[in-house]
């Protein structure tokens, strides 16, 4: 079977480490015969550069075409001057957009070589997975109304609207509990029903969702700021934590930070199923951005970005042997002491980029 990917490397340290992803793919090809076809594409800055927009028309057809996305990272200094709406991020935010990319994943894990690097003690993270889905597209980033008044009198009135419908709340608890049934069944939503009606409603849908749909998966309650609280006492207790665009930004970054380091940090963004295939339009990145300050050294770490496509095997083909397999061999590679700068620790041998990448590859 053919399964088209679009590789967007983007500036700075994105086609550094989309170089090792290449790699990777190339291996599933010749091993598994996976039968992956890759097209590449700029995005970004370099877009920009190239035709005077963040991503063109040609290249949002080669996305809306494809089974999946792989995105390096935009941005730069380079690009500070350019006009808002051509900006490197509105080529991310296009692609989100028009792809109707909702739901965003942001898995926590705990590679056991580096539980020690982690500000809490090992036996609380070691041996954790678990996924944060965070609704991408509705909630108090874009309702309306959002303004500053002017009163008149020397105050002023900012207004930030949350706001959510059924269909958004509905389709974000599906791809909660299809993504737990692939992993632990348990799902916990997340939200504040004791202080906000979109709360209260937010509970009311995926309620509904669960006991309509995924009556054997188990649904558990939180109100998000008792929940962030067990995220970091406790969070191995969690499997699925699903919740709003606000939440979830917070809570994703806190998650993440339960692990370590930039460098190490796959997402996932995903869209609608394709009444067709079933398959779901989706895009995968790593957290971090274009880090200018490393870029062209060859020293960034590849690994968020080979996280990044191990996701996309598992959520976008369930290619679920393979994506253990790279997990274990990133893990692996991690146990044998290789290790970049940024992650970088005492007995431990540095490498860079194409280091890490052949070393992740060979394993
Ligand atoms: P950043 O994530 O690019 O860098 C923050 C720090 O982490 C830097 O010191 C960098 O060297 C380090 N770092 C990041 N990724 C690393 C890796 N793979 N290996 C080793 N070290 C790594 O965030 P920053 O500096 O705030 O933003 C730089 C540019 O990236 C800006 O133009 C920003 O707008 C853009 N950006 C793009 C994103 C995207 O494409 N999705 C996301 C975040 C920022
Ligand atoms: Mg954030």
């Amino acid at each position: 079977a053919q399964r088209k990917l679009l590789l967007l490397p983007g500036d700075g340290i994105g086609p550094e480490i989309a170089a090792e992803v290449s790699k990777l793919i190339a291996i599933l090809n010749d091993v598994v015969s996976a039968g992956f076809e890759t097209e590449t594409a700029l995005v970004g800055g370099s877009a920009y550069d190239d035709c005077g927009e963040a991503v063109s028309d040609a290249t949002m057809d080669l996305a809306m075409a494809a089974d999946a996305v792989l995105f390096g990272a935009v941005g730069g200094p380079k690009w500070d001057g350019v006009p808002y709406d051509k900006r490197p991020e509105a080529g991310l935010l296009r692609l989100r957009k028009d792809m109707e990319l909702f739901a965003n994943l942001r898995p926590a894990i705990c590679y056991p070589a580096l539980a020690d690097a982690s500000s809490l003690k090992r036996e609380i993270i070691e041996g954790l997975d678990i996924l944060i889905l965070r609704e991408l597209t509705g909630g108090v980033y874009f309702g309306e109304p959002k303004e500053i008044v002017d009163l008149g009198n020397g105050q002023k009135r900012a207004v930030d609207t949350q706001v959510y419908e059924t269909y958004e709340i509905e389709r974000i608890a599906r791809a909660a509990f299809e993504l737990a049934r692939t992993r632990r069944g348990k799902v916990t939503s997340m939200e504040k029903r004791n202080v906000m009606k979109t709360g209260v409603f937010w509970n009311e849908v995926v309620t509904r969702i669960h006991r309509e749909e995924f009556p054997d998966l188990t649904l558990e309650h939180e109100l998000a700021d008792a929940g962030g609280m067990k995220l970091v006492r406790a969070p191995k207790q969690f499997d699925v934590i699903v919740t709003d665009n606000l939440f979830g930004d917070m809570l994703s970054d806190i998650a993440a930070m339960l692990t370590g380091s930039l460098g190490m940090l796959p997402s996932a963004s995903l869209g609608k199923p394709d009444a067709a295939t079933g398959r779901r339009k989706a895009l995968y990145e790593p957290v971090h951005g274009s880090a200018p300050d490393i870029a062209g050294q060859g020293i960034a770490n590849p690994i968020a970005m080979l996280a990044s496509l191990g996701m996309c095997l598992r959520y976008s083909f369930a290619m679920n042997r393979e994506a253990d397999a790279l997990d274990a061999a990133i893990s692996q590679t991690l146990e044998a002491g290789i290790r970049t700068g940024d992650i970088m620790a005492e007995g431990c041998t540095k490498v860079g980029t194409g280091g890490m990448g052949d070393a992740v590859a060979e394993r």
